[in-house]
């Protein structure tokens, strides 16, 4: 009987040490908000989006890349010395078409660039939940859900996106570890208690964010399949499958 592929959760990037990527595909999970901006502002028609791991990278690629943004927090608020911020909704179609938006985040591109030996890395979010799963299926290789968490804090959003994927791909994966089966049992849960925003309003970067008044980036980053795209890394830059 031919096996299935199997699906490993992991719910921080201090625990990325203990995985075994190889010939594994990695989404990187950042629902509040690096990859829900990601996943925006390449459906609005970015030329690209580049991950930086400092500011002081952001600023300097901002320099020598033609039609670039400059973009990222650290903590939740714009970084010192960048333009744009972290909101998916900066990233309208009139303002970032034609663009490469240059992104640093306090989680999201950390771990995107923690990443190795995997047989290819997704972005994920809710707005690209079914497009994302279809492609994963159709790929037929064991997968890692990776969370970005919060400076290595296991935070509910990425964890419940991860049981979100796992629900879109039974029965055709297996559960490999006890992290997959908590956080799929933790989505159903969030089914009967009405939408997924609110259920996460209890998050404490939830809390964290609509402190700054950016509640409005929450309600967006929770919508379903609104952005139906796949965006990868190729190791510089995330573009999207079949452009
Ligand atoms: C992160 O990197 O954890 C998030 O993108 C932070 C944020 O946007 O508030």
């Amino acid at each position: 009987m031919i096996s299935k592929p199997q699906i490993e959760v992991c719910l921080s990037p201090a625990l990325l040490h203990k995985l075994d990527l190889t010939g594994k595909i990695v989404v990187i999970i950042d629902i509040f908000r690096a990859t829900s901006t990601i996943v925006t502002a390449l459906d609005n028609g970015a030329k690209a989006v580049v991950p930086t791991a400092s500011v002081a990278e952001c600023i300097h690629l901002g320099k020598t890349t033609p039609n670039s943004v400059t973009a990222g927090e650290r903590n939740g608020m714009i970084a010192s010395g960048l333009k744009y911020g972290n909101s998916p909704l900066t990233y309208s179609k009139s303002f970032i078409e034609g663009k490469t938006l240059l992104l640093t985040t306090t989680n999201g591109t950390r771990l995107l660039k923690m990443i190795e030996n995997s047989a290819g890395i997704l972005i994920g979010a809710f707005m690209n939940l079914s497009a994302l799963s279809s492609y994963i299926q159709a790929q037929g290789k064991d997968l890692v859900l990776a969370c970005a968490a919060w400076k290595d804090k296991v935070n509910l959003e990425d964890a419940l996106f991860a049981g979100a994927v796992i629900h879109q791909l039974l029965p055709h994966f297996e559960l490999y570890d006890d992290s997959s089966r908590m956080v799929h049992d933790a989505y159903q849960f969030s089914l009967q208690q009405g939408s997924v925003f609110e259920y996460l309003k209890k998050c404490t970067h939830y809390h964290r964010l609509a402190g700054y008044g950016l509640e409005e980036d929450l309600k967006y980053a929770t919508q379903l399949n609104t952005h139906p795209v796949v965006p990868y890394y190729n190791g510089k830059e995330i573009l999207l499958i079949g452009n």
